[in-house]
């Protein structure tokens, strides 16, 4: 990823109903400064973009002088893409990303998502629109298969399109579309596609530590990493990462301590990075009427996820679910750490 300016190639996915601005945020008070990682957005449909308001359209939100976030784009029709692009230009984007992943059935009705790796020439096309309009780089996120194997072959040609067409990088989810976000994914292939492109090859896929993050690198040859569900749970993995990778750099704030590192240190830094959240998601998304609900269904989306990595998880995610305020879940959390275990695993 050096060739585009980044030094430190680890980045957060898009993630639906979570990569808002308020987790973009929390993830950068655990950046320690300088590194730049990558926070891309969650997928954002090109039919809509066009006639949304970016100050008011809550998906749209970026923090005040926010950099290095990369919005997701859904779409194949450049009179969609154009306008959403140039739009999105006014936020100072880092880069755009091409969503060729997703498997639900409303992305798949428009052709979008994982469909278009059905077609290396359509999707090759995609790329080029997104190109003609983006002063930025463009990337591609895809699955490593478009059904339900794993078709290294396959692969090849069609990230060869990808290139031919202009993309400037690429990131390979290491799971067939039908194992959804579960079970073990294929870094193998990953490493097997980075060296037959020019282009960066970034894996994702089951990447929940900071040691993974650098397997993926190390060992099967990856550009870079990505880190999706386990970052819920463990936002300050880039400064774990940072620390593994012998960096002098801490987030702010922090100069004086190292990264949670035992199942004890990183439960405790997760209440109060969760505290933190609710924060944030208040400042962002707690003005106006009925919005509270919606900030609420946020971190209850968030902890949901979280959870799978902690002792107790299910009774955490509960308690949020019975939370009807900031106030009251704010409460709820505060009792929840003095009175309970606290205890984080390493994998799910
Ligand atoms: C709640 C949720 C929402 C997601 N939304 C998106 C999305 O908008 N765009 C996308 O390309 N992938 C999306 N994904 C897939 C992730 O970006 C990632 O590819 C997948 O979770 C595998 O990475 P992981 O094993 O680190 O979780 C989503 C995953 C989850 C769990």
């Amino acid at each position: 990823m050096k060739s585009l300016g980044l030094s430190f190639p680890f980045m957060i996915a898009p993630m639906v109903g979570i990569s808002h601005v308020a987790f973009r945020e929390l993830v950068r008070s655990y950046t320690p400064v300088g590194l730049n990682a990558l926070r891309f957005t969650e997928m954002l449909s090109t039919r809509k973009l066009p006639s949304e308001r970016l100050h008011t359209t809550r998906e749209l939100r970026v923090s005040e002088g926010e950099t290095h976030f990369v919005p997701q784009l859904l779409g194949n029709e450049e009179a969609f893409i154009a306008p959403s692009v140039k739009k999105l230009m006014q936020l100072s984007p880092w880069g755009f990303d091409i969503n060729m992943g997703c498997p639900q059935s409303h992305v798949l009705r428009h052709n979008w998502g994982v469909r278009l790796m059905g077609d290396a020439s359509y999707a090759a096309d995609v790329v080029s629109m997104v190109k003609r309009h983006s002063p930025v780089p463009v990337s591609v996120k895809l699955r490593g298969g478009a059904d339900k194997d794993l078709d290294v072959k396959y692969l090849k040609d069609f990230t060869h399109a990808l290139e031919s067409a202009g993309a400037d990088w690429i990131t390979i989810h290491a799971r067939p579309r039908t194992a959804k976000h579960e079970g073990p994914a294929n870094w193998n292939i990953v490493g097997e596609i980075a060296s037959a492109r020019k282009i960066p090859v970034v894996a994702n896929g089951d990447i929940q530590t900071a040691q993974d993050a650098l397997t993926v690198m190390r060992e099967f040859g990856c550009a870079g990493a990505m880190i999706a569900r386990a970052a819920t749970a463990r936002p300050w993995i880039f400064w774990q990462i940072a620390e593994d990778l012998g960096l002098d750099v801490k987030p702010p704030g922090r100069e004086s301590e190292l990264a949670p590192r035992t199942p004890a240190e990183e439960a405790q830094e997760f209440y109060r990075a969760f505290l933190r959240l609710i924060d944030l998601v208040e400042f962002y998304f707690g003005e106006g009427d009925g919005v509270e609900e919606y900030g609420l269904q946020k971190l209850r989306f968030f902890a949901a996820t979280a959870s799978k990595w902690f002792m107790f998880g299910h009774s955490f995610w509960r308690l949020t679910t019975k939370s009807k305020t900031f106030d009251e879940m704010r409460e709820r959390v505060a009792h929840y750490v003095a009175t309970t275990e606290q205890s984080m695993i390493d994998r799910v």
